[in-house]
């Protein structure tokens, strides 16, 4: 059988186009491009960042009374390991927290603070108190504490109301 030359041009075209969609057929079937749910990298960069955020946003003073200091014992089991609550109870990572609300900051004799902690300055208000317990590592950059933070604005709440019950005249609340 001869073919003419248009013969031949027409069906090395066909046998091309053939060539081009079983090629495009199996590399489709083999690789799946996926959309990922979200960029790796960043998303997770961004994900660590928000909730710290957050959390200074959030206020727990609004939740002191509907909360309870006995809740709060339960969560201080997160700081017992570094301190101490009794009346002149020794101090251990971190100082004794005996009287805490109002006293002033890195104040706790025999204890050696970081410079961000003394160099705040001020007594423990209830507002300060919240926001070192929300972050301590934001609000005194470089603080000795290693704790990463109470998230949750309820759970300082509690925390606060423990806290406070540390005094023989607790201070009113705010
Ligand atoms: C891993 C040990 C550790 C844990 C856990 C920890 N702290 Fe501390 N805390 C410290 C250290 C150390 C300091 C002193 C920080 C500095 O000098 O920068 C401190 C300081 C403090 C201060 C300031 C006291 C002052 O005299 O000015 C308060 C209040 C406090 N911590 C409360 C808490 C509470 C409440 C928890 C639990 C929710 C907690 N800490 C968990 C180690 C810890």
């Amino acid at each position: 059988m001869r073919f003419s030359m248009l013969e031949k041009v027409g069906f090395s075209l066909l046998i091309t186009a053939c060539i081009i969609s079983v090629s495009n057929f199996i590399s489709s079937a083999l690789v799946h491009a996926e959309k990922l749910e979200s960029p790796v990298y960043p998303t997770k960069i961004v994900a660590k960042a928000a909730p710290e955020q957050q959390v200074a946003d959030e206020n727990a003073l609004a939740m002191l009374s509907d909360s309870d200091a006995k809740k709060g014992l339960k969560l201080f089991k997160k700081c017992k390991s570094c301190h101490t609550v009794e009346e002149g109870g020794k101090n251990k990572v971190g100082p004794n927290l005996w009287n805490v609300v109002g006293r002033a900051k890195g104040s706790v004799a025999g204890f050696t603070y970081s410079s961000a902690l003394t160099g705040l300055g001020g007594g423990w208000s209830y507002s300060d108190l919240d926001e070192f317990l929300a972050a301590p590592k934001t609000f005194a950059k470089g603080t000795k504490m290693s704790f990463a933070g109470i998230k949750k604005a309820s759970d300082r709440a509690a925390v606060l109301l423990y806290l406070r019950s540390l005094s023989s005249s607790p201070k009113p609340l705010p």
